[in-house]
């Protein structure tokens, strides 16, 4: 049975894990930085290196402690090696190197973005080739369509901000804290979707990439003119995202081959009335819908060792010089 073990450390946090061939998690570990980014407003990519080199080692070892699992026993290890803030991916890519040298066993480099892309089919056995997959969290908004391992269609990416990070500035601009998206949804379900006339960028244009940068703007405005409740604004604001991704997932649809499913994944994914729009649109088109749950869905690491299973599986792995990407388009 293979068993792979997984580093992540591109964004803020910190994460080791033991999975199998099988989809068993066997142990995992998982330190936010949340409290250190919080009065900030935002991940400080120092202080996110920093504390990622400072916890990455700790959670390795009760990771592989809580399984009763020795190095010997891993067949590979799969760190990120992109893309994300440089610093914590270096973090984690040179521990991930180190482990490998000292054990002899194989490196698989992993993009955090193929993570998430094939993280549904840890959660779910029957999920197959090829499926649609938004990908949405603070740093990516992506449409794709996933054909295979290391095979990826992108139909849509953001031309400005990732919609997570939309959901963190608006609630920053209400006041609400970071990370900002949970705070959101909470606010909103005490307000009026239709309260605030806030546009719905490239809607009704036919582009089918996005754009969150000018809704953004429209919140700090009805904030400032003073005539909206916070809720009403939040609920405005994520109506008017639904509405975006609605409309840009039907173009993106219609452009792609056949599908299996359509599948959300990322830390926005957490949004109940995001999963409930996407739902919607699987129901009408006769695909199925899948939704990981939400631990798997934000940022950790048996999403990186599952991503591990699948390279293995095809006898994939890296040489131990490969350098850390801070870009790395799937
Ligand atoms: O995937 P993730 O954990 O980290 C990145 O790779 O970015 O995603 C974090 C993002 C943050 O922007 C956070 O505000 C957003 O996901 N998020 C949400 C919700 N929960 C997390 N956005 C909207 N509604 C939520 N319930
Ligand atoms: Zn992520």
């Amino acid at each position: 049975m293979t068993l792979i073990l997984g580093l992540e450390s591109s964004c803020d946090e910190t994460a080791a894990a033991l999975v199998d061939g099988n989809r068993c998690i066997l142990a995992q570990h998982i330190a936010s930085q949340e409290a250190e980014h919080a009065p900030y407003g935002g991940v400080v990519p120092e202080i996110a290196a920093r504390a990622h080199a400072e916890r990455l080692a700790p959670l390795i070892e009760a990771t592989l402690s809580d399984a009763n699992v020795t190095l010997d026993q891993v067949d590979a290890i799969a760190a990120t090696a992109g893309p994300g803030l440089i610093g914590g991916v270096m973090v984690g890519l040179v521990t991930g190197k180190a482990l490998a040298m000292a054990s002899g066993k194989p490196l698989i480099a992993v993009n955090h973005l193929e993570g998430h892309a094939l993280s549904p089919r840890l959660a779910d056995a029957s999920l197959e080739f090829p499926y649609a997959l938004l990908l949405v969290s603070g740093g990516h908004c992506q449409i794709l369509r996933v054909e295979g391992v290391g095979r990826y269609q992108r139909l849509a990416t953001t031309i400005d901000d990732a919609l997570g990070e939309a959901f963190d500035k608006s609630a920053k601009i209400l006041g609400l804290g970071y990370p900002g998206g949970p705070a959101m949804e909470r606010l909103a379900r005490e307000g009026d979707p239709k309260a605030v006339p806030l546009p719905r960028p490239l809607v009704g244009s036919g582009e089918v990439h996005f754009s969150f940068a000018g809704l953004k703007s429209a919140v700090l405005r009805a904030h400032e003119s003073g005539k909206y409740t916070p809720a009403d604004i939040a609920a405005s604001f994520q109506q008017a995202a639904v509405d975006c991704i609605t409309d840009r997932l039907r173009i993106a649809l219609d452009a792609m081959g056949p599908i299996t499913a359509l599948v959300v994944a990322g830390g926005v994914a957490a949004n109940t009335s995001i999963r409930q729009a996407l739902e919607t649109i699987a129901e009408n088109r006769s695909v199925s819908f899948v939704a990981p749950p939400i631990a798997l869905c934000t940022d950790n690491a048996a999403m990186i060792a599952w991503a591990g299973v699948e390279h293995f599986t095809l006898g994939h792995s890296d040489p131990l010089d490969i350098a850390a990407r801070p870009r790395w388009p799937l």
